[in-house]
């Protein structure tokens, strides 16, 4: 039973009051890590097919209480994704929600019109299906609605999944990669419930421009669950699923863990750390070595997020390769032309470059195979990020200097996070899918302040 795991030990019980402080009457279920399925595809003419129910659920966060959520073939959250470099997929999504959605592949390089951004809009009762060939190296990647003015709400109602990419090299590597025992999705989130326990999403507008944060944490969808670890090394796809919070996740100060991948490509090697910081929509791929009872914590909030518990067998991989990857750098020389974001207001809106997001604009046209340099200013007192879609870029300055750029930085990237008052350079890249007419994003992934505004489009144009 649990008591033989050690939740007394590990203070559980005294720590759960006090997480959820706001609601004491509430009884966290005590759980075992959910692991997202993975999902059944079906081959058909060389082509693999997934689909995906978006509907509305319930489930259960609290002892005896159903919470009203939105899930994707689950009661929250989604399944899990396993794509192949190479391969053709179409993933349908069938929206079964009483409103509209999308479904956007947060980190895929995939043509603008299957990216599920703001325009490929699914009505209710209606399918979309995202249809293309895997276009990039083993990542961690997601998916989560983008409908204007709604992606904040409908991710925090449970719309949310992984996408694992893997590749020749992925497979090859001595790192742990059994799905669901020594490789495991970790999506950190935080939810606000009311006192009967249902998902509480009513920000203010003072909300909105903080970011809307609560202090029940979650772990796929689970409050501070428990996973049964084998003895070695465990890796953690962690991704921060959440609407506003930055988190910084730890074992405790005296334990150290390796980051081996960050949001679109492997590290080239493992990158000793203690403490790892990231802001909502960002990804790293982690291993820590379990050789006792472990608990991962956010640094930010001394909370708890997850109890590792070591069981007796053996893992499956015991030592790590110092090399992971080798990685096709752009160079800094080629750029063509500097291109500025500056993440501010208009009219007390979150906006970029002092506009607010208008669908009916294109405010940046990117040739295609250009590398470029993007500058992203954040001269406010607040924290913001800055995601791009369909590409992957490199940082190359924060505040002015390729020093301040962190090692566990050093990989290929989607979103950036952007403290308050700081700078950043990185290089872009739009390397396939002209589309003169069919945009793709960028924006604050703090997701009230998209919402709010703070989003841009661009087109990748011809080079000519
Ligand atoms: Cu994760 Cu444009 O989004
Ligand atoms: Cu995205
Ligand atoms: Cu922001």
């Amino acid at each position: 039973g649990i008591m033989g795991y050690g939740w007394m030990g590990h203070g559980w019980m005294g720590r759960r009051h006090s997480t959820n402080s706001n609601i004491l009457s509430l009884k966290p279920k005590k759980s075992p890590l959910p692991i997202p399925k993975l999902l059944d595809p079906i081959i058909e003419n060389g082509i693999k097919k997934f689909h995906l129910n978006i509907q509305e659920s319930h489930h259960t966060f609290f002892e005896n209480i159903n919470t009203k959520t939105y899930g994707i073939e689950s009661t929250y959250l989604g399944p899990t994704l396993l794509l192949r470099q190479g391969e053709s997929v179409e993933i349908e999504y069938k929206n079964n929600l009483p409103e509209a959605t999308t479904m956007h592949g947060h980190g895929m390089h995939v043509p603008a019109i299957m990216d599920g951004g703001v325009h490929q809009v699914i009505n209710p009762n209606q399918c979309w299906s995202a249809k293309y060939t895997v276009n990039q190296p083993a990542s961690t990647c997601w998916y989560h609605p983008h409908l204007m003015g709604k992606t904040a709400e409908q991710v925090y109602m449970g719309l949310a999944g992984m996408i694992i990419v893997e590749d020749e090299e992925s497979k090859n590597l001595n790192i742990p990669q059994t799905y669901g025992v020594d490789d495991i999705p970790v999506v950190l989130q935080d939810k606000k419930f009311d006192s009967s326990g249902q998902i509480d999403y009513s920000p203010t507008r003072m909300e909105i421009k903080r970011g809307y944060k609560a202090n029940t944490f979650l772990v796929n969808g689970a409050i501070e669950p428990y996973f049964n670890a084998k003895t070695g090394w465990l890796r953690l796809r962690v991704l921060n699923g959440a609407n506003a919070r930055v988190f910084t996740i730890s074992f405790g100060l005296f334990k150290s863990f390796y980051q081996i991948a960050t949001d679109n490509s492997f590290l080239e090697q493992p990158i000793k750390l203690n403490s790892l910081t990231l802001s909502p929509g960002e990804r790293a791929e982690i291993v820590v070595y379990v050789d006792r009872d472990l608990v991962l914590q956010d640094r930010n909030t001394s909370k708890s997020l997850l109890y590792i518990f070591k069981d007796e067998s053996i893992g499956l991989v015991d030592s790590l390769p110092t090399q992971l990857t080798n990685l096709e750098r752009l160079n800094i020389h080629d750029a063509k032309r500097v291109r500025r974001f500056v993440l501010n207001m208009r009219r007390g809106h979150m906006a970029i470059n002092s506009k607010i997001m208008n669908k009916n604009r294109i405010d940046e046209r990117v040739p295609v195979n250009d590398v470029e340099i993007w500058e992203i200013i954040n001269p406010m007192h607040m924290v913001h990020n800055f995601h791009i879609h369909a590409t992957h870029f490199e940082i190359i300055e924060r505040n002015g200097s390729a020093r301040n750029v962190l090692p566990s930085e050093r990989g290929f990237k989607d979103t950036i996070y952007m403290p308050p008052r700081s700078t950043a350079k990185v290089l872009v890249k739009m390397k396939d899918y002209v589309d003169e007419v069919h945009p793709y994003m960028y924006h604050c992934h703090i997701l009230e302040h998209e919402d709010d505004g703070m989003m841009g489009q661009f087109t990748v144009v011809s080079n000519s």
